[in-house]
C-alpha cells in the first residue's frame, strides 16, 4: 500500500477529486491532509472521507521539522499539492525526490513563478490575449512552479473567455487529469 500526503490551502476541489479517485484504487490511500489555512474548506472535504487533517502554521513549517517528522512518522511515500499556497521549504523538498508534485492552473514555464496564483494567472492569460491555456502538474523544487514538467493539457480560449471562464476551463482540466496522473506516478514507484 502507497501512502499519499496531501497538502492544500483552500477550497479543496482538486483534493476532493483525487481523494474520492485513490479511494477506488485499493493499492494505494491518501493517509493524510495537511493544511496552513484553518478555515480551508479541504479540511471538511477530508472529513467526508475519514482523512484525518493537520493544521499547522507558518513558524512550524518554516522553522521546525514538525511536518517532515509526521510524513516519517506516517511512512509517506509520495505527497502531492492541491492549491497549496506556501514555498515548500528544501528539507521537505529534499526529503521527496522525484515524489512530491504540484498543480499549476497555466501552461508553464509562461505565468509561473511568486505571485502567479489563483485569479492572477488568469488574468494575465485574458490580458495576453492567449488563444490557450491549460495545466501543468510538475515535480516541486525549491522554487515555485520551476520543477520538471510531468503532463500538461490544453484548453482553447475564444475572446469571449473572461478570467473568471478562463479559471472554469483550467479547473475543469485539473479535476478530469490530476487524480489519473497522480495514481499514475504512484503506481509506478517502486515497491
Ligand atoms: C487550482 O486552480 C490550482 O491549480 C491552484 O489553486 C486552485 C485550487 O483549487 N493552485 P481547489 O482548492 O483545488 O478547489
Amino acid at each position: 500500500m502507497k501512502r499519499i500526503a496531501l497538502f492544500a490551502s483552500g477550497s479543496g476541489s482538486n483534493a476532493e477529486k483525487i481523494c474520492a479517485h485513490i479511494a477506488k484504487n485499493p493499492e494505494m490511500e491518501i493517509t493524510l491532509v495537511l493544511t496552513n489555512n484553518p478555515e480551508a474548506g479541504v479540511i471538511k472535504r477530508a472529513r467526508k472521507f475519514g482523512i484525518p487533517t493537520i493544521v499547522f502554521d507558518k513558524k512550524s513549517f518554516y522553522e521546525t521539522q514538525k511536518i517532515q517528522q509526521i510524513l516519517k512518522n506516517e511512512a509517506i511515500d509520495f505527497v502531492v499539492l492541491a492549491g497549496f499556497m506556501m514555498l515548500i521549504p528544501e528539507s521537505l523538498v529534499k526529503q521527496f525526490p522525484k515524489r512530491m508534485v504540484n498543480i499549476h492552473p497555466a501552461l508553464l514555464p509562461k505565468y509561473g513563478g511568486k505571485g502567479m496564483y489563483g485569479h492572477f494567472v488568469h488574468e494575465a492569460v485574458k490580458a495576453a490575449a492567449e488563444k490557450e491555456s491549460g495545466i501543468t502538474i510538475h515535480y516541486v523544487n525549491e522554487q515555485y512552479d520551476e520543477g520538471d514538467i510531468v503532463f500538461q493539457a490544453k484548453c482553447s480560449l475564444s475572446e469571449k473567455d473572461d478570467a473568471i471562464g478562463i479559471a472554469q476551463k483550467v479547473l475543469e482540466l485539473e479535476h478530469q487529469h490530476y487524480p489519473v496522473v497522480l495514481q499514475e506516478l504512484v503506481s509506478q514507484l517502486p515497491d
